[in-house]
């Protein structure tokens, strides 16, 4: 049989679907779908699939929300793996992390992680831009940045005992 993977990304402005690009050249041949332009593959030709998503005022973004109620029962039957990209960390983040998917699929995860944050200045739309004056005040804009470690670290739990 073959070790097909996937890895699905809900992506506003390019963080996730960055990370998604990162892991992909550290997981051999995993393919890519970003859920804001791409259409979704059968499921069926993939024995391992990653969700990535980023969080907007404490939520994953709805088109995977959408994609995990529509797909749940095909997922469970996956090798998962979940992670976020958000600004916050610690037990903030790891909260926003487990209300991002279904209880089921985020117990059943094999590797779950938050990757960290990009905001990218010149891309973020006027009213993205006023919430984060109001949330940041007048701090650094560009977010904490992308963890490196812990995107080695998720992309080793995944390739781990494929
Ligand atoms: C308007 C706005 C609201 C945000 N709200 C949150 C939030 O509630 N919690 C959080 O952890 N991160 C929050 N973030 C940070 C994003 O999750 C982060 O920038 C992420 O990297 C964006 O990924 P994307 O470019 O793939 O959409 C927010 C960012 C923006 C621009």
């Amino acid at each position: 049989m073959s070790h097909r993977s996937l890895i699905v990304v809900a992506s506003k402005y390019g963080c996730t679907e960055k990370s998604a690009f990162l892991l992909q050249s550290r997981l051999g041949g995993a393919e890519v779908v970003n859920l804001r332009y791409g259409k979704v593959p059968d499921l069926a030709a993939y024995d391992t699939v990653i969700l990535g998503g980023s969080i907007y005022y404490g939520r994953i973004r709805k088109d995977m929300a959408v994609f995990t109620a529509q797909y749940k029962q095909e997922l469970l039957r996956k090798r998962l793996g979940l992670f976020i990209c958000a600004g916050m960390t610690g037990k903030k983040g790891e909260e926003e992390l487990k209300q991002a998917y279904p209880d089921i699929i985020y117990n059943k995860a094999i590797a779950k992680e938050i990757i960290g944050d990009e905001i990218y200045p010149d891309r973020i739309s006027i009213l993205d831009k006023c919430v984060l004056r109001m949330v940041k005040g007048k701090g650094p804009k560009t977010g904490g940045g992308l963890s490196m470690d812990k995107l080695e670290r998720f992309a080793q739990t995944m390739s781990a005992g494929e």
